[in-house]
């Protein structure tokens, strides 16, 4: 399937803002260590949802599913702790069923994750985290097992801000007797909205969101209902879009705190920022100003964001170089620019864009998920038609990306097409 669309148009309106995938990707598997079900509300209605949730069914894990949005957890059903299916070789998350089956159950089987695109992406802290709490952890023929005859509590210091690895290790130690001290811990959105989650199942998690967590063992979790927060990428890449396109979006149900590094960058690019106590309004101008960003962990710029204002950038009067320092594969979209008649040099992990008097339409392939949706948005800013295959990526992780953005006035809609979609990994 293909997005075809016309650009050209300013894009204006509401935008309400969907779950963040990326927490509730760790929202699920923390609900199976839960000895009674537990209600996820706010769950975004995307392909990696999807895929996870039916992981968890293989495993004997009783799904319910109350609406799109809202699924019922009985993880007290579990009865297989190796998880391997070619689907879930395919997302990053399936990874967190290890922290989860390994805390609960003392063992489990997972299928590494598949293909990468966006770099190398090693799980080495992962497991440098489960060993520190007594497990043994090793890959054989594609398959990560971990076992511990006796878990503990540990002192890890991940060697990388790792937003899996701390999150992974914060699952694998709720349960664990004793104390756990993760440092130099990840403080992305997600990582707060899973250790909150975690708390409220009856967890003892404290510093969360700082460099240092800590975690006290309990003896059992206990069934919750919790809402995943929304999605800081999705916010961030909607409003963009009101940048490239000269629009005026304001993005509703948001934690407008967590949109402070892409909010800065809008404003340094000239384009006009209201906050609300949950909503942010853009408002895009005729000339965008360029600038410079590197990617880091939170509270810096976000990674998943990197296609987005490069995009911006392409259309703004000037220079701005794009440090790439999260993820090395990550400028494979800039071929696609390039054909757009966007200017992109790149060296190394730098990409140094000259902005353009305008873009052109072009037929384009989305190399993954952020990327996918930066050339919707290059498309939707561009003059003439603008076509994008591989549109699978950007439905593992915006919900109705296409519907939303129609409300506010974009001409785009789904075409029949020859995307053969090798979606390798990317989540
Ligand atoms: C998460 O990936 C997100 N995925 C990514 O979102 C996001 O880009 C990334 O965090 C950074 O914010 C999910 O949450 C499912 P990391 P993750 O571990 O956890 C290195 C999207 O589009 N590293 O924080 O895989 C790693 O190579 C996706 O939604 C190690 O060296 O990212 C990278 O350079 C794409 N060893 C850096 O750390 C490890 O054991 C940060 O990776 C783990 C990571």
């Amino acid at each position: 399937m293909l997005y075809k669309m016309t650009g050209g148009r300013p894009l204006s309106g509401d935008v309400y803002i969907s779950g963040a995938k990326n927490a509730a990707l760790g929202i699920m598997p923390a609900a199976i260590m839960a000895s009674e079900p537990v209600t996820i509300e706010n769950l975004p209605d995307v392909r990696d949802i999807r895929v996870l949730l039916d992981a968890m069914v293989e495993i004997g894990v009783t799904v319910e599913r109350a609406d799109a949005h809202t699924v019922k957890i009985d993880g007290s059903t579990v009865n297989k702790v190796r998880v391997d299916n070619e689907h879930i070789r395919r997302i990053r998350a399936g990874y967190y069923l290890l922290g989860a089956l390994l805390g609960k159950y003392h063992h489990a089987e997972v299928a590494l994750p598949g293909g990468c695109n966006i770099g190398a992406r090693p799980i080495d802290q992962h497991l440098k985290g489960f060993r520190a709490l007594g497990a043994k952890a090793e890959v054989e023929n594609g398959i990560v097992i971990v076992d511990a005859e006796n878990l503990h509590g540990g002192h890890i210091y991940l060697d990388v801000v790792s937003v899996g690895a701390t999150i992974n290790v914060m699952l694998a130690a709720v349960l664990a007797p004793g104390n756990t001290i993760i440092e130099n811990a990840a403080k992305e959105p997600h990582v707060v909205d899973i250790a909150n989650m975690l708390n409220k199942m009856g967890a003892a998690i404290r510093g969360a969101g700082t460099d240092v967590i800590k975690i006290r063992g309990v003896e059992r979790l206990k069934g919750t209902q919790y809402p995943v927060i929304p999605d800081q990428i999705e916010a961030g890449t909607f409003m963009f879009a009101a940048a490239i396109t000269q629009g005026k979006i304001t993005v509703h149900n948001i934690i407008p705190q967590h949109m402070d590094a892409i909010s800065s960058k809008l404003i340094e690019m000239g384009c006009e920022i209201t906050e609300y106590d949950e909503d942010i309004t853009v408002t895009g101008k005729s000339h965008l100003r360029p600038c410079n960003v590197k990617t880091l962990p939170y509270p810096g710029f976000p990674t998943d964001m990197q296609p987005q204002i490069c995009v911006a950038l392409s259309k703004a009067r000037g220079r701005g170089i794009v440090t790439e320092s999260i993820f090395e594969n990550r400028f494979r979209y800039v071929d696609e620019l390039l054909k757009m008649g966007a200017h992109i040099k790149i060296e190394g992990n730098k990409a140094t864009v000259d902005g353009v008097e305008r873009i052109k339409g072009a037929d384009l392939i989305a190399p993954d998920l952020r990327a996918g949706a930066a050339l919707v948005l290059a498309g939707l800013g561009a003059e003439g038609t603008t076509t994008v295959d591989n549109i699978e990526y950007i439905m593992r992780g915006y919900e109705s990306f296409d519907e939303k953005l129609r409300r506010i006035g974009a001409d785009i809609e789904i075409v029949p097409g020859a995307s053969d979609s090798t979606e390798s990994e990317i989540g």
